[in-house]
């Protein structure tokens, strides 16, 4: 039986350090930082996750001010309210929930808030250097997924990590931490020939595609390590809804370890985003944040843009390497293999 990754537990260590840096902060005499939670209209799916964000905030000591918007609200009002916010003081993290209302452009919504206080990683600074390797605030999903992946790898160098999934907030910043890493990564997307062959060589699979059971057993190399990003709500019986994953969860128990849905990547986010907001204040108090791409390039860190001298390299936790790379196929999954494309092609 594979190892099942409990997100659960994982999540509330991380709010515990959280609030253990919280409570460090506010008795060294400093601001308890605070998170301003902007929701514009009355999505019912967002009004759940706002409300799960807002009571973590007070679980692990973060002031939340919640600004609730009129679905009618126009562009420029949300604009002045994040212009307001980004001045404050008392705010070291902004997030406005998305999706937005038709009318509103949201990558222009995303893009004003200072990229100090973009504690969802959103903003094309904080993206650019988690490509280059040069800090800034990582989005909370992709964050979460490194967080679980520690629990059960010691170290990813030279191990084959597969994505599938090429968006923007999830699975292009999950391929940049898994290179920072020293991973060898193939990111997959919708296009992709034959994601069941690469799926059977990698020691990783992150499935993040939002197509509920598009990772099958048989796609699954004995060994490996699988972590379900997808959470898709589908109809079942007598109409009832529930929750399910990208992954066919009862058919990947030969891996060496899988998370379930729910329980596994879900709990993570909203940790991290609570954990994001602690780093934005820390670096606002601290004057260590920056709100533009003025990388003082003489004092970086020997991260990604630098080969590191191979006596500094991480040795690969060779247990795990050499366990996955020795790990036959099961000829049986390999004889009954026959790629299920329906679900593929509709994502
Ligand atoms: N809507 C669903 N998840 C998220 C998230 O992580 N951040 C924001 N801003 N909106 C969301």
């Amino acid at each position: 039986m594979a190892e099942i990754i409990d997100g659960r537990a994982v999540a509330k260590q991380v709010e515990a350090e959280t609030k253990a840096q919280v409570d460090a902060m506010v008795a060294a005499g400093k601001p308890r930082p605070g998170l301003a939670v902007i929701l514009v209209g009355e999505d019912p799916a967002s009004e759940v996750y706002v409300g799960r964000k807002i009571k973590n905030c007070a679980e692990v000591g973060i002031r939340s001010f919640e600004h609730r918007m009129p679905a009618d609200t126009s562009e420029p009002e949300l604009l002045a309210l994040i212009a307001t916010l980004n001045e404050d003081p008392e705010i070291h993290g902004i997030l406005c929930q998305v999706p937005l209302p038709k009318h509103i452009d949201t990558g222009k919504v995303l893009r004003a808030i200072a990229p100090s206080k973009d504690v969802d990683g959103f903003h094309p600074v904080n993206v650019g250097r988690l490509s280059t390797g040069t800090g800034g605030i990582i989005p909370c999903t992709p964050l979460g997924v490194m967080k679980l992946l520690d629990t059960v790898i010691d170290d990813l160098t030279g191990l084959d990590v597969v994505v599938i999934g090429k968006s923007n907030i999830v699975g292009k910043p999950i391929a940049m931490l898994m290179l920072e890493r020293e991973a060898t990564v193939t990111v997959t997307h919708i296009y992709t020939e034959n994601l069941a062959d690469l799926c059977r060589q990698a020691d990783v699979i992150v499935a993040a595609a939002g197509a509920p059971g598009l990772v099958r057993g048989y796609w699954v190399k004995p060994g490996a390590v699988i972590i379900d990003v997808g959470i898709t709500r589908v109809k079942g019986e007598h109409g009832k809804t529930h929750l399910v994953g990208d992954v066919v969860f009862d058919e990947v128990q030969h891996a060496k370890a899988v998370t379930p849905v729910p329980g596994g990547v879900g709990p993570m986010t909203i940790a991290c985003l609570l954990a994001n907001t602690v780093q934005a204040a820390r670096e606002q108090v601290d004057g260590t944040s920056r709100d533009s791409f003025d990388i003082d390039w003489d004092d970086l860190p020997d991260r990604s843009m630098f080969s590191k001298q191979d006596a500094e390299r991480p040795q690969a936790a060779s247990h795990t390497f050499e366990e996955n790379r020795k790990a036959s196929y099961d000829a049986d999954w390999y004889a009954e293999a026959s790629v299920d494309t329906d679900f593929y092609l509709h994502i």
